[in-house]
């Protein structure tokens, strides 16, 4: 699918985004595994997690799914027929391996020709200390589901996915599994395990969790942050602009984008700031402001490891350099999304103000663009940040994004939105 972007003067109104990619993906798999029938409310009906529905049908668990109503009969999984595929969903593909690691069938894993790149051997290593039997460091991968012992395993990786296909794992293992995790990574594996009742706790920087009976509970998702993400990048270098996005997951763990903002002068503020199902949430107000450069390294990344490609969109329209480090993670996502962000973010300028390095990127801001015929390369973050970016083109000349249906993985209805708040 193409889609033409026209430029707007501003971005307002009263939104709400998609269901929490993340916690979506984990309430269909702890749903599976806990006793008695999940309700989840709020689900996120983009691809990826309609992947992981399919994949655990596959594995005989009865799930109805009533657009954004799904609802889940736990118990035991069972041998899939068939290879089981992720699609897109690297998500899907390292927790679930956890998973299968403690079962007692083998099965394999495959997905699409981006999942196939992904690196696995930092799951595929920890499993097998573990006792899982897994051949394959790219997918398809084999898992060998085998009685497993618990761990102390020190994330290599700041990885969510890493430390929680460990702790999944953990749950069927003998004795403790402890993951010490060097850098704070988002924790909803955890909060939703100890939701339901899991023997998980953390001291300091190390997760410990042990065999645990989980017991159904109703689960609201809360609109996912990284797809607020380019509401408020559209918002902050719109001028003008004042939106409100409601019930949003707030969790510490991914807000790096509002610090970062708010650093650069964007107003943000939040309202009506609530705890559910152990996640926080609140309402997000944004409003435009003049924006100044900023740097961004260490532990911040990984609470915003998704957002580069909105937050490089908004760095473009600030005064001075900014300097994006420390996130070569950001190599192994859907896209290499340093090289893809640089190429196709300088095809709106007459000089490329966008360095590549090669654990980040160099930002120049304050260079005019002009519309441009651009492409997502199959990466959903990529196609939406590219939309912000024809958003704030000044004149009647469209932007073109190629292969832009990708916004469905994480965001359906995306083009819509934009349109109806972006005023011209
Ligand atoms: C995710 C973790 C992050 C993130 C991905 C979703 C998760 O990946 O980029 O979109 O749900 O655990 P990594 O764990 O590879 O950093």
């Amino acid at each position: 699918m193409t889609v033409k972007i026209s430029g707007k003067q501003k971005f307002s109104g009263t939104f709400t985004v998609p269901g929490d990619k993340s916690i979506s993906h984990r309430s269909v798999m702890l749903g599976a595994l806990s006793k008695g029938t999940t309700e989840v409310t709020g689900f996120l009906t983009g691809e990826d997690c309609l992947a992981t529905i399919s994949c655990f049908r596959a594995m005989g668990v009865y799930i109805q799914q009533n657009s954004t109503n799904v609802t889940i009969k736990g118990g035991q999984l069972s041998k899939p027929t068939k290879t089981l595929d992720v699609g897109n969903s690297g998500t899907t593909l390292r927790l679930m391996s956890g998973i299968l690691a403690g079962q007692n069938f083998t099965c394999s894993i495959t997905g699409d020709e981006s999942i196939q790149k992904r690196p696995m051997k930092r799951v595929v290593d920890p499993l097998a200390l573990m006792g899982a039997q897994v051949s394959g460091v790219y997918a398809p991968v084999t898992i060998e589901g085998r009685p497993l012992k618990g761990i102390k395993y020190t994330l290599p990786v700041a990885s969510a996915q890493v430390k929680s296909a460990i702790i999944l794992a953990g749950l069927f293992a003998d004795g403790e599994t402890i993951v010490a995790e060097p850098t704070v990574t988002r924790d909803h594996t955890e909060i939703m395990l100890k939701y339901l009742g899991a023997n998980i706790k953390r001291e300091g920087n190390n997760i410990i969790v042990s065999k645990s009976n989980l017991e159904a509970k109703p689960i609201a998702v809360p609109g996912d942050i990284s797809s607020a993400a380019f509401l408020m990048a559209a918002a902050a270098i719109l001028p003008d602009s004042h939106i409100m996005i409601k019930n949003v997951g707030i969790n510490p763990t991914r807000t790096g984008m509002i610090h970062v903002l708010r650093r650069m002068g964007v107003d943000i503020k939040l309202h009506n700031e609530g705890v559910s199902c152990g996640e926080p949430i609140a309402d997000i107000e944004v409003k435009s402001a003049p924006l100044k450069a900023t740097i961004i390294s260490g532990a911040e990344i990984p609470t915003l490891i998704d957002e580069i490609p909105a937050i490089a969109a908004v760095a473009l329209f600030a005064e001075g350099k900014t300097i994006i480090k420390d996130a070569e993670e950001l190599r192994v996502k859907e896209t290499d999304r340093i090289q893809a962000v640089a190429e196709e973010f300088g095809k709106f300028f007459d000089i490329n103000p966008i360095q590549p390095q090669e654990d980040g990127m160099v930002v120049q801001g304050g260079m005019p663009l002009k519309a441009a015929a651009v492409s997502s390369r199959g990466d959903h973050r990529l196609a939406m940040s590219l939309s912000v970016l024809g958003m704030a083109v000044v004149g009647d000349n469209e932007t073109i994004i190629e292969n832009a249906g990708c916004a469905d993985v994480s965001f359906p209805g995306f083009y819509q939105l934009i349109q109806e708040g972006g005023i011209k």
